[in-house]
């Protein structure tokens, strides 16, 4: 069996690692592509349905893991003694995470998390903590936390670790290199994602135009040496990227809108941000695609968030919904190809354990019996 090593080495061309960087890792990536036919046959979808599993991500379950791990690395590489980040609860589960990692190597990072008011998700809390961060909360939305977390990584020494770290989107870029190879050699006609502040749209569209050229190059590569060796399978130069099509939460919805939220509400507290730091880049990721940033409601968020893990097995959190009820919407609205060809990929960004409140919510609480199989046997109709 093949050991993964994690993005930083098996993606090593494609990242700013050095012979210098400690890489630090928890064998985050290489989550899996999976083929949902019963989620597509129940949207009304009728080509290829594949969820990006984001979820099982090795470091702390979100794709966060994959920005962080470069992140860290190159702090720790800058001889950086503490990070700080602003978060709705997975950026900072995953800082905290690589920064109690460090030890492995025998370094030290300190890990300050500056949280919204509202609260974030429990698990998310909980792995911060448990991971030996510094947390704190602000007044006010998620905007007003990134405020104060660039102020102090401007004015003490301290580095930020939010996405304007330029080492987040190279990381994260890497799920999109992911999806081609499991594709077979190609992008997805279509990817849907959820948009918060707006990084991970940047980073797939940066990794699918990276890759393409990537591919090109390799296939026109192969081409010449295929004849003179007789043993190569030739490799397709492939024409097209895929239409990027990003999701925010109608109460959260600034790109959408065209303005800023001071009080951005939904249930899908990850994407609970009124003033995305990647706006325009988010803007030009669907624009320049051919794609578009739309926005799904609570209540198609939740019937996203109930439908996923009946009909696939796999278990996303609330924000990660936000993609497939995007799918559903755009299903509805005519507003894509929907053939026996067309290929979608949605990224569950994160997974379903990291909010366990949303979780049980409406779901009720398993009935008290005896220890009398013949009573059971009748409630569960099995006779
Ligand atoms: N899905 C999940 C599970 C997230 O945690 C986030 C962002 C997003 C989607 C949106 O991604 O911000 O790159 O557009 N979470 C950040 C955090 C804000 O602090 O954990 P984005």
């Amino acid at each position: 069996m093949k050991e993964w090593k994690g993005i930083l080495r098996e993606f090593q061309e494609f990242l700013p690692v050095t012979e210098k960087t400690p890489i630090t890792t928890l064998g985050e990536g290489n989550t899996p592509l999976v083929l949902v036919n019963g989620l597509a046959q129940a949207i009304g979808f009728h080509g290829k349905l594949y969820l990006k599993n984001e979820g099982a991500n090795a470091g702390t379950n979100s794709f966060k893991d994959r920005g962080m791990t470069v992140t860290v690395s190159k702090a720790l590489e800058e001889d950086a003694k503490a990070i700080i980040c602003a978060s709705t609860g997975n950026t900072l589960a995953a800082a905290a995470a690589y920064a109690a990692a460090a030890q492995n190597a025998g370094m030290k990072l300190r890990c300050i998390g500056i949280l919204p008011e509202q609260k974030v998700a429990a698990g998310k809390l909980s792995q911060a903590l448990r991971f030996g961060a510094k947390v704190i909360r602000v007044r006010g939305s998620f905007d007003a936390a990134l405020e104060v977390a660039r102020y102090l990584a401007k004015n003490y020494p301290v580095t930020l670790v939010n996405s304007i770290n330029p080492y987040r989107i190279e990381g994260q870029k890497t799920a999109a290199f992911e999806i081609w190879e499991q594709l077979g050699g190609r992008p997805p006609d279509y990817h849907f994602i959820p948009v918060g502040n707006g990084g991970n749209i940047t980073a797939y569209w940066k990794g699918y135009r990276e890759y393409k050229e990537n591919w090109n190059r390799m296939a026109e590569g192969y081409k010449k040496l295929a004849p003179k060796m007789g043993v190569f399978e030739p490799m397709d130069p492939v024409q097209f990227l895929p239409k990027m099509m990003g999701y925010q939460a109608a109460g959260a919805a600034p790109i959408v809108r065209g303005e800023r939220i001071e009080r951005p509400k939904t249930f899908a507290s990850a994407i609970r941000i009124g003033n995305p730091t990647f706006w325009n880049e988010a803007v030009a990721a669907s624009s320049e695609s051919g794609g578009k940033i739309d926005m799904v409601t609570d209540g198609e968020i939740r019937k996203a968030y109930d439908l996923i893990p009946e009909l696939t097995g796999i278990f996303c959190e609330p924000a990660s919904a936000a993609c497939v009820a995007g799918l559903i919407k755009a299903l509805q609205n005519e507003e894509m190809e929907n053939t026996s060809d067309t290929v979608v990929v949605c990224t569950l960004t994160g997974n379903g354990l990291k909010d366990p409140t949303s979780a049980r919510r409406g779901m009720s609480e398993p009935i008290l019996f005896g220890a009398d199989p013949g009573k059971i046997a009748r409630f569960l109709q099995l006779v």
